[in-house]
């Protein structure tokens, strides 16, 4: 048998296993794992490298309304190319509600910002902001059934936050449908009131973001949506853990059997507070919610990827330009943190920061950096085993690592919408240099040889950890 492609050479590492061996593909698709595979129209010869399931980063922001004169940095294009060249093959944004906003027209108007735009697989979560009767009863278990078999919701933000009501009418519709909620943990009028105290004394400079939501807004939250969850006997994922204290309600709640799970993200390992405050407005570069803690903060992060209170390592990739007058500090002369958009770039920094930091500095084993990475996102979001693995029948998405070569991580070095990185001169030593997505190089060998469109929705299964437990209090 002769295949389209066959990778030959290089080390395979899966959730589970590391191992040596040709990978046949064929029409898109593994077709064979074995020794001496035989004929193929190309080899690739990946001696010397780590040929890894290409990343999913479960939790990317393109292309969202974000206030007015603001305006992302990233359309699907560009999003997803920079993903492609972070060793990604797929990624999964957020079709975001508004109030007022009928739910299918929402998820219509996104397929059509991303349709024929995409160099990598993308699939969408909901955002549910307006919890209507509509919404509730007719849209969202509608579009359930579509294949939106997840969604979020905020416990802040003006215009998202939903009550405790609403979120455990939203909570109940997850349970009768089968799908997964992501929760946004803080609490809405914890920061008001600080923002507000904040103003008032004048401390209106960037780090001050982190000042008015410190760690008990977001444990106090972590804890409520637990509860709210066990209430309505519903699984939950808390997305962006920061902290040592959320973690451990989490924790807390896995070890009560409750099925509370959670993700951090490269900013609560990597940055801090400190970098919050940067000279003049420099600092509006760190603005994302939660904010970056200290380092007692960062070391529990780690402690939850390597005991498994994590499950997901994803980006929140949330992008603004810092010198544009629709970035980071518009709209004009609106000075305070308030008004810095909250998010910042990351899609395509997150797997080298992971892999140098855990694998490289041995805090995680690569088969953990996989499943951090790949396996787990696929397993939760409804998308196993066709992507997320290297095994015969899934999808040729794959990632082909040099580990040893070292970068400097710069914005010279990225292939995003912005114009700068927060991440700017971290040393890593791993660099995905080529990403396959079905069997096609979308990256390889460092340059951009996919092409926009080559990218495909995928319609998603009902997430394998959203089945209740079938112990609703009423
Ligand atoms: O600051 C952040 N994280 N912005 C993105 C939106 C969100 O809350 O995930
Ligand atoms: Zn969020
Ligand atoms: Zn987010």
């Amino acid at each position: 048998m002769a295949f389209d492609t066959i990778i030959r050479g290089g080390t395979i590492a899966t959730a589970s296993d590391t191992f040596t061996c040709d990978i046949g593909i064929t029409g898109g698709r593994i077709a064979a794992l074995g020794d001496n595979l035989g004929a193929a129209a190309e080899i690739v010869d990946a001696t010397g490298k780590l040929v890894l399931p290409g990343g999913i980063d479960s939790h990317v922001h393109i292309a969202q309304p974000s206030g007015p004169g603001i305006v992302m940095a990233d359309d699907f294009a560009s999003a997803t190319r920079s993903a492609a060249f972070g060793g990604n093959t797929m990624v999964l944004p957020f079709a975001m509600q508004q109030k007022g906003e009928s739910l299918r027209q929402v998820v219509t108007s996104y397929h059509a910002k991303a349709e024929g735009h995409c160099y990598v697989d993308v699939s969408f979560h909901l955002i549910i902001a307006d919890a209507t009767d509509a919404v509730l009863g007719q849209e969202l278990p509608a579009l359930v059934e579509d294949g939106y078999t997840s969604f979020k919701v905020f416990m802040t933000y003006e215009g998202l936050a939903l009550s405790d009501l609403e979120m455990l009418n939203v909570m109940s519709v997850a349970r009768e449908t089968g799908a997964l909620v992501m929760i946004h943990a803080e609490n809405y009028d914890a920061i008001r009131f600080l923002t507000d105290k904040l103003e008032r004394a004048g401390k209106t400079a960037p780090h001050f973001h982190a000042t008015s939501r410190p760690i008990p807004v977001e444990r106090e939250a972590t804890h409520r949506a637990i509860s709210l969850s066990e209430l309505v006997d519903v699984p939950i994922m808390i997305v962006h853990v920061s902290n040592g204290e959320a973690m451990e309600e989490i924790r807390r709640a896995q070890q009560r059997g409750l099925k509370v799970y959670g993700e951090t993200c490269p900013q609560y390992l990597v940055l801090t507070e400190k970098d919050l405050e940067g000279l003049n407005m420099e600092g509006a570069k760190y603005v994302c919610s939660p904010p970056p803690r200290d380092k007692a903060s960062q070391q529990a992060c780690w402690q939850g990827l390597q005991q498994g209170v994590f499950s997901l390592f994803s980006s929140d990739h949330c992008p603004f330009k810092y010198d544009d007058p629709q970035g980071k500090l518009a709209p004009k002369g609106r000075t305070s943190f308030r008004w810095v958009p909250n998010g910042i770039p990351g899609v395509e920094t997150r797997l080298p920061i992971l892999f140098s930091e855990g694998v490289g500095k041995g805090r995680i084993s690569l088969n953990e950096f996989v499943a951090l990475t790949a396996t787990n996102h696929a397993r939760t979001y409804g998308l196993y085993p066709k992507k997320g693995t290297i095994a015969v029948g899934a999808d040729a998405d794959i990632a082909i690592w040099d580990p040893d070569k070292e970068q400097t991580i710069s914005q010279s070095l990225m292939h995003g919408g912005s114009d700068y990185t927060p991440y700017e001169g971290i040393k890593v030593k791993g660099w995905p240099v080529s990403t396959m997505v079905r069997g096609k190089f979308v990256v390889r060998d460092g340059k951009l040889v996919g092409a926009e469109g080559g990218g495909a929705y995928v319609t998603r299964a009902k997430s394998e950890f959203a089945k209740p437990r079938g112990a609703a209090h009423v």
